[in-house]
């Protein structure tokens, strides 16, 4: 097999990183800045380069892993998916609804599938949660609370995108992995959300710097998110309430489960390694491109959790 990687920005380096630690496939890297392109190549010995996607579209590839900042998805998903290839997308599927709807129209009308690659459902403490609430070890769940913050995520990325709203920016868009790993606990529809959003620090920016989601789902699940690009550490946290036990947990922390039955603090191993996590992300697509696998987070699931994004984004936005 062999994969395009197109945009060699943070996380375009770090699938290239992946693929060629564990021999994946193939890989060819599309890149439009020539310096950075010759700085990925060299630095993982790519022999094959391109500075434009309708170039490197001209040569034969299995599929795409699109690494672009989000207002560039919609046209790098029409271009791939014209020339006959399934995508893995990275998160979030676009930067506004009107250009996911067309992701996903775009994807049914061509019967080809967007993977979008929210990276933490291939993580151990992520996949044993949801483990756990399937087999009922809560007993009937009623609230999810998760929260994720750290500067990082702006100083991380090579280009501006993550804090101008036209390119897709903002600490919602960004941070929208809270909204699919808890959508994907909670595994139902939403009824009802409401945010409220902040320019914190950063008045200068027309995104949110920080922001609070409550989110209802129809099966009677609170979700409620705290987000921010304002915090020195980077890290996350899970907190699960059910009728019967409750998780929470720590990133860099085993999951706790709280054991109704003897009155105790259970720790379930469930440390995380990243590069096992984008390996495993990588080897999920090559399975779908080669094996027909359904893909774990398809266009649908991208497109609804951009509803969720959306509607948090305008709910914020009401004033009184
Ligand atoms: N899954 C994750 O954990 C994760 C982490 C970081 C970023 N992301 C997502 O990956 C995508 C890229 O993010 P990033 O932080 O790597 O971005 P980045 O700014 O670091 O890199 C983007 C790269 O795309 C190139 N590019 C190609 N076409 C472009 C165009 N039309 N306009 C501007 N740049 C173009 C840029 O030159 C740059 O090298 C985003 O959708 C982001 O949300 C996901």
């Amino acid at each position: 097999m062999k994969l395009l990687i197109h945009g060699a920005g943070y996380i375009g380096e770090v699938h290239l990183r992946t693929i060629k630690r564990y021999n994946l496939c193939d890989v060819a890297v599309c890149e439009m800045n020539e310096n950075r392109l010759r700085e990925v190549a060299d630095l993982y010995h790519v022999e094959e380069t391109y500075l434009t996607l309708d170039e490197a579209l001209k040569h034969p590839f299995d599929g795409v892993i699109i690494c672009t900042p989000n207002f560039a998805h919609k046209e790098d998903v029409k271009k791939c998916v014209n020339a006959g290839l399934n995508v893995m997308l990275e998160k979030p599927i676009a930067e506004s609804l009107e250009a996911a709807k067309e992701i996903y129209d775009q994807c049914r009308e061509n019967d080809k599938f967007a993977f979008v690659a929210y990276c933490l459902r291939f993580a151990a403490p992520y996949q044993k949660i949801k483990t756990m609430i399937t087999e009922g070890k809560l007993g009937k769940v009623f609230s999810i609370r998760a929260s994720v913050a750290g500067k990082k995520a702006i100083s991380d990325a090579k280009t501006n995108y993550r804090t101008v709203r036209a390119l897709g920016g903002g600490v919602i868009s960004d941070f929208s992995h809270e909204i699919d790993y808890s959508l994907w606990f909670a595994d139902s529809p939403v009824s009802q959300v409401k945010c409220i959003g902040n320019r914190a620090v950063h008045k200068e920016w027309d995104v949110f710097d920080t922001a609070e989601l409550l989110i209802e789902c129809q099966n009677d699940i609170a979700l409620s998110i705290h987000m921010d690009f304002l915090q020195p550490y980077f890290g996350r946290t899970i907190e699960i309430y059910g009728t019967e036990g409750a998780i929470r947990w720590r990133d860099n922390e085993s999951v706790k489960f709280y054991n109704i039955a003897n009155e105790t603090w259970e720790d379930i191993e469930s440390d995380i390694n990243w590069d096992h996590v984008y390996r495993d992300e990588v080897i999920h697509y090559l399975d779908c491109l080669e094996n027909h696998a359904k893909p774990l987070i398809d266009e649908k699931s991208g497109y609804e959790t951009f509803k969720v994004i959306d509607a948090c984004t305008r709910s914020a936005e009401e004033t009184i």
